[in-house]
């Protein structure tokens, strides 16, 4: 969506704080031995408090609360019986519906005691996602996120997981503009207007650019077995930095 009122702003920042409360507190507490299911249901008590329905339930009928993707497993992870143990990379996923407006988050958080490669990934992730918030802004191209994500990989030696995007958002949880991509792709020609509610979501890896989908049907994990990792904001597109609706 393009916001284009007060009440726009102030509904998509509502959504944005409870499911950025949500990611909080699950980060906060992840412990080795609980399940993942367990996890998921500190998230899900969180958005039950505040009246916020889960999207990937309302919208795809997906079969938890949060997407929970462990190591080598991008996105759309279950939540389930597995137990999440110390050295593991767990992203978190959230993202829901208050009064008609739809915000996602995600974060990718360490278990302790971490690997250097793993805190690594981590860090080289958190920092793409924030150059490339740095670098959007109205009138620019949309292919300059994507840029400055595969330069920050670059740098870092990690890839980028390219079939995995960021997305409009707002009025539903996936919206225009589609695809926007991790790397650059100079045919892309979409500029970005003041207003627009997009999310930026790097995906990294230690070594694949694409995933694969399990045999749950619904996690998407690397072909090989190397690790990702992701962090996603939702923001607003303005003349200047954009409005973080995601920030806890
Ligand atoms: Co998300
Ligand atoms: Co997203």
């Amino acid at each position: 969506m393009s916001i284009d009122s007060e009440e726009d702003l102030i509904g998509l920042q509502r959504i944005g704080r409870i499911i950025a409360l949500a990611l909080r507190e699950m980060t906060a507490k992840i412990q080795p031995g609980m399940t993942t299911a367990e996890l998921d249901q500190i998230g899900a008590g969180v958005l039950l408090q505040y009246g916020a329905r889960p999207a990937p339930q309302l919208v795809y009928k997906f079969p938890g609360v949060c997407c929970i993707s462990l190591n080598d497993e991008a996105a759309h992870g279950i939540p389930g019986e597995r137990v999440i143990c110390a050295g593991d990379l767990v992203n978190i996923d959230v993202s829901a519906e208050l009064d008609g407006y739809f915000a996602d988050t995600g974060a990718t958080v360490p278990v302790p005691p971490v690997a250097p490669l793993q805190r690594k990934l981590c860090r080289c992730t958190r920092q793409a996602l924030e150059n490339a918030i740095a670098e959007a802004r109205a009138g620019r191209r949309i292919n300059q996120i994507g840029r400055s994500v595969e330069l920050q990989a670059q740098r870092c030696g990690f890839t980028v997981i390219q079939d995995l995007t960021g997305h409009g958002v707002g009025r539903n949880i996936h919206e225009k503009p589609r695809e926007i991509l991790n790397y650059f792709e100079p045919r892309d020609q979409r500029r970005l207007t003041a207003g627009l509610v997009i999310t930026i979501e790097p995906f990294l890896s230690t070594r694949a650019n694409r995933v694969v989908t399990a045999p749950d049907g619904w996690t998407l994990k690397t072909p090989d077995g190397s690790l990702t990792a992701q962090y996603e904001h939702t923001v607003v597109i303005t003349r200047g930095q954009p409005i973080i609706i995601t920030a806890a």
